[in-house]
């Protein structure tokens, strides 16, 4: 049986279909702060035949809910999604962040010694490098974050390390960068509230809502003045965690990977792919650069296609026109 934390978030949920679909039995973890009770609804609609999906609701802060976990279900290894992760509120709220993603993964770490589970795959973030002093950005850039949620997840790696020396844990932290898109036939996607992300954003400016798109920053030195960002489609990020979990299964030390497309997409670039998707002329306002945007952030994704054998294979169109199927049906 898997543990999968977080699964009733955005990227979780797709994971989960993806481990399913791998012949994995799966039991989600989530407080439901943050994430949806129809998106795990949903997940057990859907489930493989024959493949067991349990949910549990709890909170990592919780030392006894996740221990319960443990006791009611087999545990082999674990994929852990759950935190928060919107980079202002971790500016104007840091001690939230580090309760949160710090604390409560030291329970799920703690719980999982006490029940010899030493397997776990980690969403760590292109955030834990900071600002870029070269792109694309290797494994071997320097981690320096510029803000706390960014803290957060390399105080997660290091303590991640420490487990491996005193406990033989091992872990696979998956850096990802820009996640984009939906599950394919619109059956789960992204669902945050509030949104952050661009893509989602933009498309909120759609079905004659009357919402204007804010673009930020159109005086950057990049090819036409908007922040590059590397857009990795939700499908192929959950295909790198069953690949991460195969390496593990199969003896693989503790190690660390970026998943980005090693291609980067201007804020202009995306904002046209999504007037060409949904056949619209999008209404967008432009605004002064925000504080704290690096210009760049693209993934050097060598390691992961070298080591774990995946091919991220989803265009931008294909984000974004999963990303736009998606957005009608929550909007409905
Ligand atoms: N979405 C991205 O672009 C992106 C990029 C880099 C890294 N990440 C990382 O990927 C992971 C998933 O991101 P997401 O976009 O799916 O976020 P999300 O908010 O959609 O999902 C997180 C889930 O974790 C749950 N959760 C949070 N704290 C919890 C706690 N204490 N106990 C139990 N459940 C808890 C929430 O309810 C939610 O369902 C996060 O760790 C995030 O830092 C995401």
């Amino acid at each position: 049986m898997i543990l999968v934390t977080g699964g009733a978030g955005y990227v979780g949920s797709h994971c989960v279909l993806a481990l399913l679909g791998n012949g994995y039995d799966v039991v989600i973890f989530d407080n439901l702060e943050l994430g949806h009770i129809e998106t795990v609804e949903t997940l057990k609609s859907i489930q493989a035949s024959g493949k067991v999906i349990d949910f549990i609701q709890g909170d990592l802060k919780n030392l006894s809910d996740i221990q319960n976990v443990f006791k009611k279900h087999e545990i082999e290894v674990v994929v852990h999604f759950a935190a928060y992760s919107q980079v202002a509120e971790s500016m104007k709220n840091p001690q939230k962040y580090f309760s949160n993603n710090v604390d409560g993964t030291v329970n799920l770490l703690k719980s999982m010694i006490e029940n010899g589970v030493k397997r776990i795959v980690f969403s760590s973030t292109a955030a834990t490098y900071g600002e870029p002093i070269y792109t694309p950005i290797d494994e071997n850039h320097p981690q320096k974050p510029i803000n706390p949620y960014g803290e957060t997840k390399l105080k997660i790696e290091k303590i991640m390390d420490e487990y491996d020396k005193s406990f033989n844990l091992k872990s696979v932290r998956l850096r990802y960068f820009n996640v984009a898109g939906a599950d394919n036939r619109a059956r789960i996607g992204e669902w945050h509230e509030p949104e952050t992300h661009l893509i989602p954003n933009i498309l909120k400016s759609t079905f004659g809502c009357g919402k204007t798109f804010q673009m930020f920053g159109t005086d950057y030195d990049t090819i036409d003045g908007t922040c590059v960002r590397d857009y990795i489609n939700v499908e192929d990020l959950a295909k790198a965690h069953v690949l991460a979990l195969d390496y593990l299964e199969k003896g693989g030390e503790t190690n660390f990977f970026n998943l980005g497309t090693n291609n980067g997409n201007s804020v202009k670039e995306v904002f046209s792919v999504c007037e060409k998707v949904t056949g619209e002329k999008i209404p967008v306002d432009i605004q002064p650069r925000r504080e704290g945007d690096p210009a760049i952030l693209v993934a050097d994704n060598q390691k992961a296609k070298k080591v774990l054998g995946w091919v991220p294979e989803k265009t931008l169109e294909d984000s974004i026109l999963s990303a736009y199927n998606w957005a009608k049906k929550l909007s409905k």
